[in-house]
């Protein structure tokens, strides 16, 4: 294990006291000001993608306005900017900013620019997306599918990541449990990556078939979600809660799952695709492989949350979302429920609460106190004050939110009409947004010392 330590920490054999807590936060308090940067345009980008989110969520109960008429474009323009901007964008900053703690070697140089490009093509997805969505939009006189080849330029800086990260890691003498989930996070990164390449041959070539545009969809949009961000959040959550001299992570847990877990996750995108070209053996197979890692999910769940002292309080409250999302793979299994849910509320409810309640509640709960211009030490020893005030307004809004969405999916069976749960959603998600622009806006009120490196 020693022989992983990071170049500029003491070697541990030889002190009295296996960490020294200066250096230790001097580690931190690099790999922060590394990711400090890319999490502020990841956060912008959350904060223009959050603010499309309520104009569609004012649009379902008002109709849309007349700038943004075409629901399905500005849905797509949303969804894909909270996947490359947001959520890639940030857990991509994380790693790199924490990853040598994990491996005792150097960040590669060009992970700056490779961030620099996953940042501007996601950016510019927004407006690709923005008029006609996946179809075709008239550029200079030429009918171009500007949607599809935004969301397949936006999968080119993956592969670059895979690349380096693999060169990164390479032969490790042995690789820690964060390390191994985002192998893991990586192998199925690149499988969803296939359902984005095929999507968008498919209206680049004209190709009409339900069925494949139904699976290649739900490869990438579902196995995105809950491959890639699930296993790379855990990774992080493992990563901020292992010394980063001592790798005590794979000492805390070493019996963790992290392949175990990703080879049924990448049969659950079925769940995703409409009924109409799933059979029922298909069914069953994703239904019990969707089982399956949510138990082992499970067992993350319960090893984190007897960690959650360490934890900030929008990390703890991610994990609930986390419970909740380990819960929905036992109401699958009743008879009826999936058919009902696919198509419905109830999958928007199911989506949001994975990809707001989790993935964003704790990328938030990392990012906020390096963006107040703390490290990452800080993230583990408790917020201040004006921390506290944005994680409460960010819980309380994606809360309120996410239940708002159980409503509207469960109105066939509640004496409760549609029109007030979409009015709470519609009132609710303000608060998101509101509390991103507090983080990203607010002055940092102290300085860090000068980082080391
Ligand atoms: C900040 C609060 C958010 C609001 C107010 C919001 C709002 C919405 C709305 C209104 C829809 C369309 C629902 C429908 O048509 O019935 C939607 C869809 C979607 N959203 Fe969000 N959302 C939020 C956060 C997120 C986040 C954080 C992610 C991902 C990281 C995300 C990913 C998606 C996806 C994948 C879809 C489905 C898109 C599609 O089918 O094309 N959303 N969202």
């Amino acid at each position: 294990m020693e022989s992983l330590l990071a170049p500029d920490a003491p070697a541990a054999s030889t002190a009295v006291e296996p960490r020294t807590p200066s250096l230790a936060d001097a580690t931190w308090d690099e790999a922060a000001a590394w990711s400090r940067p890319w999490l502020r345009v990841a956060l912008a980008a959350l904060l223009l993608a959050a603010s499309t989110g309520v104009l569609l969520r004012f649009g379902l109960v008002r109709g849309m306005p007349a700038w943004a008429a075409n629901y399905g474009a500005v849905r797509h323009a949303h969804s894909h900017l909270m996947y490359f901007g947001w959520g890639t964008l940030a857990i991509m900053a994380l790693i790199w900013g924490l990853l040598p703690l994990q491996t005792g070697r150097p960040r590669p140089r060009s992970a700056t620019w490779l961030l620099a490009l996953t940042a501007l093509l996601s950016l510019l997805s927004f407006p690709a997306f923005w008029a006609n969505g996946y179809g075709r939009t008239l550029v200079l006189g030429r009918e171009l599918p500007l949607g599809s080849m935004a969301a397949a330029v936006n999968g080119l800086p993956w592969f670059w990541f895979a690349g380096l990260y693999a060169v990164n890691t390479w032969r490790l003498p042995s690789r820690t449990l964060a390390v191994q989930l985002w192998d893991w996070a990586l192998a199925l990164l690149l499988l969803a990556s296939l359902g984005a390449l095929t999507l968008g041959m498919q209206v680049a070539l004209d190709v009409e078939s339900a069925a494949l545009r139904e699976a290649s969809l739900h490869l990438f949009l579902d196995l995105f979600a809950t491959g890639w961000f699930v296993l790379a959040g855990l990774g992080l959550l493992w990563a901020l809660l292992g010394e980063p001299q001592l790798h005590s992570s794979v000492r805390r847990a070493p019996w963790l799952p992290s392949m175990a877990l990703a080879l049924p996750l990448a049969f659950t995108f079925v769940l995703g695709m409409s009924p109409a070209v799933v059979t029922p053996v298909a069914f069953w197979m994703a239904a019990l492989a969707n089982l399956a890692a949510a138990a082992l999910l499970a067992l993350h769940l319960r090893a984190l949350w007897g960690e959650r002292a360490r934890l900030p309080l929008l990390v703890r409250v991610a994990l609930l979302f986390l419970a909740v999302h380990v819960a929905a793979a036992l109401v699958v299994l009743v008879p009826g429920v999936w058919r009902v849910a696919v198509g419905g509320q109830l999958r928007v409810f199911y989506l949001h609460n994975l990809l707001l309640g989790f993935l964003s509640t704790l990328l938030m709960g990392l990012a906020l106190p390096l963006l107040r211009g703390r490290s990452f030490a800080h993230a583990r020893s408790g917020e201040e004050r004006f921390e506290r005030w944005v994680a409460l307004l960010w819980s309380v809004g994606v809360a309120l939110l996410v239940l708002a969405l159980l409503g509207l999916g469960l109105t066939r069976w509640l004496p409760v009409s549609s029109g007030l749960f979409l009015r709470m959603a519609a009132w609710s998600s303000l608060l998101p947004p509101l509390a991103a622009a507090l983080a990203l806006l607010a002055p940092a009120p102290r300085r860090n010392k000068a980082p080391a490196s």
